[in-house]
């Protein structure tokens, strides 16, 4: 297929063939990590910036190290030490980046929707990164990706995502994903963390961790996201939550012994998933992170290549 997207904002606005494009796309990069020169001309001459108004490991450093896979120039933007703390916006900071002779943009901005805003107000390309609670499309990607390589397709298989579903753009970008290439997808937690209504995104909705276990072929287990909810935590106590939510070793037992295991990462150790099983052989955490590199080389080039 011919790739006509300048950005990459969301999964909801993805059609399935385009998701198969870009893995497609990052199989042919994958090979790329395997060389002892880890390195293709592909975008050289280019510069991809990262502009990170959030805190990040994984995406920061993977798209940072994608585009230098890929030969492109990188600039690295944060909130901290830059003129944002003086009140300058975001476009307006956007376009004096861009007026350097920047090519794409990869931004991870704490508002929903500011990379709507940034691609609706520069000329050159725009990555979505993570806004707000709202979409992380290469997080979902990823994690596609890793269930494609893993269980050999998505259609078909039932796929929990489980935790703090209110709070989660992770969880938004893999239900759009999921239900475009025809997986079922259940969100599991607490009342209190799933969105009223969610059940019209295609989801069904389960607050029985051991049903969802025992059911579904693959768990995606998400952070709880202590830093976005004000007050109180919406479940009596963590001990509660760890008791009906928490994924140990026991627990999983009840699952088929090939169900897998995802977490998009920073881990809390001991409340969504015990240590053993965050490490343990059912678990793909770290596949996902070296996954994320040849997706993020794909989405990079993908976007690169229209005007
Ligand atoms: N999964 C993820 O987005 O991790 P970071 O916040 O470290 O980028």
């Amino acid at each position: 297929m011919q790739w006509t997207r300048k950005h990459l904002l969301g999964l909801e606005e993805l059609s399935a063939a385009e998701i198969q494009h870009v893995f497609e796309t990052a199989d042919r990069f994958k090979e790329v990590s395997t060389r002892s020169i880890k390195k293709v001309p592909a975008l050289q001459g280019r510069t991809v910036v990262n502009m990170f108004y959030e805190s990040s490991t994984r995406t920061n450093l993977s798209f940072q190290l994608a585009a230098r896979r890929l030969s492109a120039d990188t600039l690295a933007f944060s909130k901290q030490g830059t003129s944002v703390s003086k009140g300058e916006t975001l476009v307006d900071t956007a376009r004096n980046i861009e007026a350097m002779g920047v090519d794409i943009m990869v931004l991870r901005h704490q508002a929903s929707g500011a990379p709507w805003l940034l691609a609706a107000n520069v000329k050159c390309s725009v990555v979505n990164a993570g806004d707000g609670q709202h979409e992380h499309p290469t997080q979902g990607l990823l994690d596609l990706y890793t269930i494609r390589e893993v269980k050999g397709r998505i259609e078909g298989l039932k796929v929990a995502i489980v935790g703090d579903i209110a709070h989660s753009r992770v969880a938004r970008s893999n239900i759009w994903g999921l239900t475009k290439l025809g997986a079922k997808v259940m969100v599991v937690g607490p009342s209190t963390l799933i969105p009223t209504g969610i059940e019209r995104m295609g989801v069904e909705v389960c607050t029985d961790m051991d049903r969802a276990i025992r059911e579904c072929d693959v768990l995606n287990m998400l952070r709880i996201q202590f830093e976005r909810q004000s007050g109180e935590h919406p479940f009596p106590s963590i001990r509660e939550y760890i008791h009906l939510f928490g994924l140990t070793a026991a627990r999983l037992r009840q699952g088929r012994p090939d169900l897998m295991v995802m977490h998009p990462g920073p881990v809390n150790r001991g409340i969504e998933i015990s240590p053993d099983v965050a490490d343990g052989p059912q678990s793909v955490i770290l596949r996902q992170v070296a996954n994320g590199l040849s997706v993020r080389m794909a989405v990079l080039y993908l976007v690169a290549g229209v005007e």
